[in-house]
């Protein structure tokens, strides 16, 4: 069992999309006309294999956690949209998992958790000239411009979890390390940003489910503190907003990386 496991349903039902501007900005860049093929490492439940398929010809959609690999086929399967082969595999053993030549590999918050320096290097000789690697994640963001009430999250989440809570039981892949120095070193120098601000506004119950899709508070995390945890995170965000509805505008960073 991986540190995703028990986040897996809450992942698939509380986690929201990219921003449309990240597909377009794949679709454009690398020219996706339907007849790509793409691998979608750390997949999760399939958070930008479902809108890339529509848009590349086929997406092999990879995890090592197999409950991601069971949510996203199961958000696949009323779409029916493009052609997806979903496997569940370490990202450690990508050269021997039988993967075509690809055009493009896509890892949404996932290149974190991963050894970073041997995938880059085993992607190079998988990536076709011409191709890429596109990372998107959160990015940076004023402390000015946080809501609130996410310090009251941060907080509880201390109490009950523990100082340092996130570094805990979040990836530890090469934490001194900014995120673009093992691409710098890479075979896949060239590096392009491009930042969107995505907006979402949250019912309490919906604020709850999304903190169950966190690796660093997640049911596992948890255990029997969940309950007390769900409770008091109820308690303390309707005292501070009764209205029940929480605005959060978050910014997202797309790396794209190619061969110079
Ligand atoms: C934060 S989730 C991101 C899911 C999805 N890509 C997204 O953007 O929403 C990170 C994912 O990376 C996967 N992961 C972590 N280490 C991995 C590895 N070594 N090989 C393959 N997948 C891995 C986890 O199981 C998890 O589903």
């Amino acid at each position: 069992m991986t540190t995703f496991a028990s986040t897996a349903h809450h992942y698939a039902a509380f986690r929201p999309r990219y921003p449309e501007g990240f597909f377009t900005l794949l679709t454009d860049r690398f020219q996706l006309d339907g007849t790509q093929t793409v691998l979608d490492l750390g997949c999760g439940p399939g958070t930008i294999t479902l809108p890339l398929a529509a848009r590349a010809g086929h997406v092999h959609a990879v995890d090592i956690e197999p409950a991601m690999i069971s949510e996203g086929r199961k958000a696949a399967a009323p779409q029916g949209i493009g052609y997806i082969t979903w496997a569940c595999g370490d990202a450690a053993g990508l050269t021997g998992m039988g993967l075509p030549p690809l055009d493009l590999c896509t890892m949404g918050k996932s290149f974190q958790w991963m050894n970073q320096d041997r995938l880059l290097a085993d992607l190079d000789t998988l990536i076709c000239p011409g191709g890429g690697i596109a990372l998107v994640s959160t990015g940076p963001r004023a402390s000015t411009v946080r809501p609130a009430w996410l310090e009251i999250i941060k907080n509880i989440c201390t109490d009950v979890i523990g100082p340092g809570y996130r570094q805990q039981h979040g990836p530890a892949a090469h934490p001194a390390e900014e995120r673009d120095d093992a691409l710098a070193r890479s075979a896949f120098s060239r590096i392009e940003t491009t930042r969107w601000n995505q907006t979402f506004t949250r019912t309490l119950d919906e604020l709850v489910g999304l903190q169950s899709s966190f690796s660093y508070s997640s049911p596992a995390v948890l255990g029997t503190r969940q309950a007390a945890f769900e409770e008091r995170l109820r308690h303390e965000l309707t005292a501070f907003n009764p209205n029940g509805t929480f605005t959060n505008t978050v910014p997202i960073e797309a790396v794209i990386a190619t061969r110079p």
